[in-house]
């Protein structure tokens, strides 16, 4: 019981983290984001190579990418090619920590390991 206590405390951050940044992926972005396939929007396939190339370290793509997603502007936007395609993302009511741990989890690539 001892063992499988400190096994749990051990590994569940991680775990943790992973699938709760998940949930919310999912439940906020995934309708219009899907992993490797640009329907409505960009793939995060596509936004995470675009992001890595301006902002290699992940403090500045989180930060960058969560101030935008909370803020969708056009001046600010790395890709602009998308905005003429489908239009510029609408403005929503995101909570700034939860697109942090989103921001995070797709830098992380994540995305890929954990959707389909
Ligand atoms: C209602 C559909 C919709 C939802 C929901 C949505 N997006 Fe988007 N997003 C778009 C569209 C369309 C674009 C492409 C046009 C643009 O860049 O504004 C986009 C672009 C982006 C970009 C590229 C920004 C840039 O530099 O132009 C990022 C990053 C992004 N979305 C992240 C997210 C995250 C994270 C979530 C969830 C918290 C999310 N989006 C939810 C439609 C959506």
């Amino acid at each position: 019981m001892i063992k499988f206590i400190y096994l749990f405390i051990s590994i569940s951050p991680i775990a943790w983290n992973v699938e709760a940044a998940s949930l919310l992926f999912n439940g906020n972005c995934a309708t219009c984001h899907f992993t490797h396939k640009a329907v409505s929007a960009p793939s995060v396939d596509e936004i995470r190579a675009r992001y890595l190339q301006a902002f290699p370290t992940k403090t500045e793509f989180v930060a960058y990418m969560t101030n935008w997603v909370t803020n969708p502007k056009k001046e600010t936007s790395l890709m602009h090619d998308k905005i003429e395609k489908y239009g510029l993302m609408p403005q929503m009511a995101f909570e700034k920590d939860v697109v942090k741990e989103i921001a995070e989890y797709i830098y992380n690539g994540d995305v890929e390991a954990t959707t389909r």
